[in-house]
């Protein structure tokens, strides 16, 4: 297969200095990425900024904000037969960016936000017979709120997890998630290295492709 992954997280500037972002590392992207390689199958990874190094045989296009991500899925998804959708975009970005640093004495204390496009969605109709699948980080029993995001996305799959468990989320080594489907199966995968992680999923995904 080839497949299109998205990783890490998105970077909102609000002048050349300063951004809102959130606490992905890219690291469950990744993992993804060197699973699916190592599967035999071709990977183009969008990266967020992050630190990690490149997974072997990866094509890596790398973008800051949530519009540039959007635009890298619009450009590379037609040549893919999956998308997986693992980076944790910016819900919002601020209104402008100044070109220059915002002087101190100058802020009012209020950020004007305005919402990013969901990616997902925003390309859903580009869909064909691809597969989609997201991610869902929620704090708290994730399974209720990643089902509504799966319908929401129009997604073929949902790996759920919650962020607050010991273990699992960001900037650790292992996950514990559940794959949730649009038939109301799930199946529940024990703590494990966030790389066991990604081969789990992209078996599912090979499974989805040709049951
Ligand atoms: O942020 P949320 O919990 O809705 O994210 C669920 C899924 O939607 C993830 O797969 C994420 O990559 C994707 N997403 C997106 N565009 C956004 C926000 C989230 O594609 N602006």
């Amino acid at each position: 297969m080839k497949i299109l992954i998205t990783a890490g997280p998105t970077r909102e500037p609000l002048d050349p200095v300063r951004f809102i972002s959130n606490r992905s590392t890219g690291k469950m992207g990744f993992a993804l990425a060197s699973a699916a390689l190592a599967a035999g199958h071709e990977v183009t990874l969008i990266a967020g900024p992050v630190t990690l190094p490149t997974p072997e045989g990866a094509r890596r296009v790398d973008v800051v904000t949530a519009l540039e991500m959007l635009e890298a899925v619009r450009r590379e998804l037609p040549a893919c037969d999956v998308y997986i959708s693992c980076a944790a975009v910016a819900d919002w970005r601020p209104e402008t960016c100044s070109p220059e640093k915002l002087k101190k004495a100058r802020m009012t204390g209020v950020l004007r936000l305005v919402p990013n496009p969901d990616i997902l969605r925003t390309v859903l109709p580009l869909k064909g017979d691809r597969l989609f699948v997201g991610f869902a980080a929620e704090t708290g029993e994730p399974t209720a709120e990643a089902q509504r995001k799966m319908r929401d996305k129009g997604l073929d799959m949902i790996v759920a997890n919650d962020v607050t468990q010991p273990g699992a989320g960001f900037a650790t080594e292992t996950n514990r998630v559940t794959l949730l489907f649009p038939d109301g199966t799930r199946r529940d995968l024990p703590l494990m290295p966030k790389r066991e992680v990604g081969t789990a999923v992209i078996e599912a995904v090979g499974r989805l492709r040709r049951p």
